[in-house]
């Protein structure tokens, strides 16, 4: 469920008309729901009810501050993946004590900087990088909280960029050998082993890798906690959103459609890998980003221009790849609608920004109502992985970002002013005559 519906013809966002925050604050805006954040979070911790958890929201999926803050509020840990997360973490008033830090390449400056800070544990992804964290540890003094991310070599059935547990990527450690880098790590002096970790992919939308995966590491789980003295076992993150009907999603009666019926939802997550991961006895980490984010929030578009060339109808709106990189990275679908609900014929259309390139589209041969000059659109499921890993190619200014709370809408992030762009960059003086 999400806070995303039309509202007398207007889409809203919780009680606000979209609209009236695109007059205010102008396009392309990216849109928030507090509520939803909030609502998502509690509905996986429910779930999760019967084990002793944490949720560790993995902030990549989005980052911004009030979104940290929201989550802080509900009580959320958070996956870290660098330093500058960790700072935004602090900077939001999260709790580094909640924090894990996963991914393969973490710089011995990092380390450093989240030794100091106390963070839960270290997820780590190979030998030398426990080596790494046990001479920085002993150079501060400290004892460095480590968990093993292990690859259990399962297939998530996701898209090939986004698969990360099986040997063709470069995750964590094979299966296989968990053990042995375990005794090794016991004899290393300034670590505490404190966990086992595992992530197999993101946006899957079947239960079964994820149970597939708890089944294959739970005996190893078991054979190490008692034998290290461990505290946690985290499944990672990966649980998948709808994006193809995003909008309808949001009601609760659409979940009771044949539709919906087979599809991943953390009632179903839970009553599937609880049972499983009960009897462990561990404290259980999920690090879920898409599920709390994704239809959280949307990036709304003016449409500039439309076009026609014999072959094709193209809609070209001022949001780009910049904004949005997803449809051109990953041929990802984002369901696309206008911000007033429109009774217009649908036509095949392709949405395409303004960037000097193919692949900047949103949409190739989607029906959608005829648009013209000045409509408004608003690309759905765009919480998660959106702003994040928007950029200035082109010398495009990065959005504004809104998050709405019931009636109020409150700016969480300027719109960039476009000499900020450039104020980092010199001219060598030799340049200048
Ligand atoms: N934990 C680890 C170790 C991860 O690598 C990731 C995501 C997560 C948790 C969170 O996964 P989620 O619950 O969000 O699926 N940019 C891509 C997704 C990249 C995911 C990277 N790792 C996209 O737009 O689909």
């Amino acid at each position: 469920m999400h806070e995303f519906r039309y509202v007398n013809g207007e889409l809203n966002c919780e009680q606000v008309p979209i609209r009236s925050l695109v007059e205010k604050y102008g396009t392309p805006l990216y849109v928030y729901s507090q509520k939803t954040f909030s609502d998502h979070f509690k509905k996986l911790d429910q779930a999760l009810g019967a084990l002793d958890h944490q949720i560790c929201y993995a902030l990549k999926a989005n980052s911004n501050l009030a979104v940290l803050r929201t989550l802080v509020n509900a009580g959320s840990g958070f996956d870290i993946v660098s330093e500058g997360e960790l700072r935004r973490v602090i900077a939001a008033g999260g709790n580094p004590k909640l924090c894990v830090f996963a991914g393969v390449g973490k710089t011995a400056r990092e380390i450093e900087f989240a030794l100091k800070k106390g963070i839960y544990s270290f997820n780590v992804e190979s030998e030398a990088e426990l080596v790494r964290i046990n001479q920085i540890a002993g150079k501060l003094g400290k004892k460095a909280p480590i968990a093993i991310r292990v690859n259990p070599n399962i297939d998530a059935h996701t898209h090939a960029k986004i698969t990360t547990g099986t040997y063709a990527n470069k995750f964590g450690i094979a299966f296989e050998e968990i053990e042995s880098i375990y005794a090794r790590a016991a004899k290393l002096k300034n670590l505490k082993l404190r966990g086992l970790q595992m992530h197999i992919g993101s946006q899957l939308t079947e239960v079964e890798p994820f149970e597939q995966a708890v089944k294959k590491v739970l005996p190893l789980a078991t054979r190490l906690a008692p034998k290290y003295n461990l505290e946690f076992f985290s499944i990672g993150g990966g649980l998948g959103i709808i994006y193809d009907n995003a909008l309808a999603s949001g009601s609760s009666d659409w979940w009771q459609k044949p539709e919906a019926k087979n599809l991943l939802n953390p009632e179903k997550y839970a009553a599937t890998l609880v049972p499983l991961l009960k009897p462990l006895s561990l404290k259980i980490l999920i690090e879920p980003g898409r599920f709390i984010s994704g239809n959280s929030g949307v990036l709304v578009t003016r449409v500039e221009y439309v076009k026609q060339t014999g072959k094709k109808n193209f809609v070209i709106v001022d949001a780009a790849m910049n904004d949005l990189i997803r449809p051109a990275f990953y041929d990802s679908f984002h369901q696309i609608i206008p911000l007033r609900k429109s009774k217009a014929k649908e036509i095949s259309s392709d949405v395409v920004g303004p960037i000097c390139e193919s692949g900047d589209f949103f949409a190739k041969d989607r029906m959608l109502p005829k648009v013209g000059e000045g409509d408004f659109l608003a690309l759905l499921s765009a919480g998660a992985y959106g702003f994040v890993m928007a950029s200035n190619y082109n010398s495009r200014g990065l959005a504004a970002e809104v998050l709405v709370n019931g009636n109020k809408g409150a700016v969480v992030r300027e719109r960039q002013n476009l000499d900020d762009i450039w104020s980092s960059e010199r001219i060598p003086k030799w340049l200048i005559a």
